[in-house]
């Protein structure tokens, strides 16, 4: 199928997925245990409804706006994720390449399949191009056994500019993705990411003793670079990132593949909103997890996100299509975004607010 008959995300899926081995497809799709928390991170959003203004002059209308600080086309962002190379030979560098053409943030997996550095160089090599916008990147930070491996590389990123550092928290194991397993055949419990195999290898990749008393370490090697906490689930730890100095948190729960029955990011989004609205205004909140349409986009800003990070769309449009697949699953999303918002009656992000949704089902408490 031509890219430009792909309709929705979900067409993009089943176009990757149907070029895909069954053993990237599983590793692309894999949510842990039973995938409830994946399931749920897409019904979340059935459970609340946008009330539009009618009678309002929505001829003009821009969906811009800032993502970790960077100016954004859309309130969206390419979510890092690892293993881009099993889709397509050209992997990560179609993101670079397609966050350039379309003026959004892109998120660097810790366990890309390109380096970090081939990744700044593509950066570099696009800047010369006539790309209409300057790409800012978030480099993720996976805190390793061996500390002196991700100063190296959290040092590279900050040298070469990059804009933000997310650093992902609910990893400190690899949660338990049976259908990655059964493909390598592995059986049984073995060290925390050696189940990994002929995968980006990640033992050395999570540290166990991860924990608070290391973000002053990272806060120095990240300088004036803004750092997200990416995989928050609770109020207390948005709290503690608050009060830790950080610039915000990503709501999330790894695309639902470490902590299986976890709450969504969504839920856990309106349980801040409903507890403690101030709290939004003290750091910026971010979510992530099933996030597939734009209406899913604005009912998570419409409950006080700055904006959201996709992550296996992303993936299966490089797969489809390399760059221009993700070309168009940022064209997908916007043409979405702005049909919303003009639905909704508004032309700014910043008029999205909560009165312009309520929950229908109260089933997150
Ligand atoms: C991820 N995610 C992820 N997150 C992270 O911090 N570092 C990583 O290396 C990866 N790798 C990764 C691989 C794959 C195949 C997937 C699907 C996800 C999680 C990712 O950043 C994001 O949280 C989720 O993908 C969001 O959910 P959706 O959009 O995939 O539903």
């Amino acid at each position: 199928m031509p890219v430009e008959r792909v309709l929705s995300l979900d067409e993009m899926q089943a176009a990757a997925e149907s070029i895909l081995s069954d053993r990237s497809r599983d590793y692309y799709a894999a949510g842990a245990l039973d995938s409830y928390t994946r399931e749920a991170n897409r019904t979340a959003f059935h459970k609340c409804r946008l009330l539009p203004r009618v009678m309002r002059d929505v001829s003009s209308v821009s969906p811009q706006t800032t993502i970790f600080g960077q100016p954004s086309a859309l309130p969206i962002y390419i979510s890092p994720a690892s293993n881009a190379l099993l889709g397509h030979p050209e992997g990560e560098l179609n993101l670079t390449r397609g966050a350039a053409r379309t003026g959004l943030v892109q998120g660097i997996s810790a366990a890309s399949s390109f380096s970090l550095t081939d990744i700044l160089d593509e950066r570099d090599r696009l800047k010369e191009d006539e790309s209409p916008y300057d790409l800012a990147l978030a480099y993720q930070v996976y805190v390793q056994t061996e500390r002196s491996r991700t100063e190296v590389l959290v040092k590279e990123a900050v040298e070469r500019g990059v804009q933000a550092l997310l650093l992902t928290a609910d990893t400190n194991v690899l949660g338990c993705r049976e259908t990655t397993d059964r493909i390598k055949g592995v059986t049984g419990n073995v060290s925390p990411g050696a189940r990994m195999g002929p995968f980006t290898e990640y033992p050395a990749y999570h540290d166990a003793k991860q924990c608070w008393a290391d973000l002053p370490w990272l806060k120095r090697l990240a300088g004036d670079i803004p750092i997200y906490l990416k995989g928050v689930c609770t109020i207390e730890d948005v709290r503690l990132a608050r009060d830790h100095g950080l610039a915000g948190c990503i709501l999330s729960n790894h695309g639902g593949r470490q902590l299986d029955q976890a709450r969504t990011a969504f839920d856990s989004l309106r349980a801040i909103h409903d507890e403690d609205p101030e709290l939004l205004k003290q750091i910026d909140i971010y979510i992530d997890g099933g996030i597939r349409r734009g209406t899913d986009v604005l009912l998570a800003l419409a409950y006080g996100a700055k904006g959201v990070g996709l992550g296996r769309p992303f993936l299966w449009a490089q797969t489809a299509y390399g760059e221009q697949g993700v070309i168009r699953a940022v064209r997908i999303m916007e043409s979405e975004i702005v049909m919303a918002m003009r639905l909704l009656g508004i032309t700014r992000i910043d008029q999205i607010n909560a009165s312009m949704a309520e929950c229908i089902q109260e089933v997150w408490r």
